[in-house]
């Protein structure tokens, strides 16, 4: 994918601010500090374009990303952040819902996790959230780079059986730091954009 043109159209905390464009919009979501952020720069080209943080918890809004004036990608804000009061777990929940029920745009969801650790309960809610919508379920395992590369086939295996993925295949390792799988990431965004 060559990156012409980078826009963060919007950051929004509710449907109306949501931009008004037909691109077709694949999104990312995972909990905080999993490294949604780093995947999208990483996708664009760019070191710090998309705002990221080694404190979880950074991005609390939905961010648009437009890539080439044709193509949406979207930042969701992250869960499982202990800090987090429970009236702003069900702030995070009517953004999430609002997004998932009524982007007619939203071709696909892609679930991030941290390939280092089993999902967390929260992740498996998530990722049941993502198929019940009618998703497919892709999940990018993240910061493979801080494993080695004997142990990531073992470590996948894991977070198949832990959100009960029929194929393996829709677990991409990734990394933010080396690149891993860039060009990967961009053809099931292209392939999902299709649908
Ligand atoms: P929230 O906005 O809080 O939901 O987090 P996020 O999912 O957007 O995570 P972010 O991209 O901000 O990354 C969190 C931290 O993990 C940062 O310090 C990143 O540098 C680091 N990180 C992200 N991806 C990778 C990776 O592939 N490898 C390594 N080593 N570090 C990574
Ligand atoms: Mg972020």
């Amino acid at each position: 994918m060559i990156i012409k043109k980078v826009d963060l159209l919007m950051t929004a905390g509710n449907k109306s601010q949501y931009p008004e464009t037909d691109y077709p919009e694949v999104a990312f979501a995972g909990r905080s500090n999993v490294g949604k952020s780093s995947l999208i720069n990483v996708l664009i080209n760019r070191k710090r374009f998309a705002r990221t943080s080694a404190k979880p918890g950074k991005t609390q809004t939905i961010n648009f990303y437009s890539i080439n004036d044709s193509q949406m990608l979207v930042d969701l804000p992250g869960y499982g952040y202990a800090k987090v009061s429970k009236k702003e777990r069900e702030k995070w929940g009517k953004m999430i819902e609002e997004y998932l029920n009524d982007r007619d745009q939203l071709k696909d969801v892609i679930l991030l996790v941290d390939i280092r650790h089993v999902p967390s309960q929260n992740d498996v809610l998530m990722y049941n959230w993502i198929r019940e919508c009618g998703f497919e379920g892709y999940v990018v395992a993240t910061k493979a780079d801080k494993i080695s590369k004997g142990k990531r086939q073992k470590h996948i295996a894991d977070i198949r059986k832990a959100l009960g993925i029929d194929d393996v295949r829709k677990i991409i390792p990734f990394s933010a730091s080396d690149k891993l799988n860039r060009d990967a990431v961009w053809t099931k965004i292209k392939e999902l954009s299709e649908k």
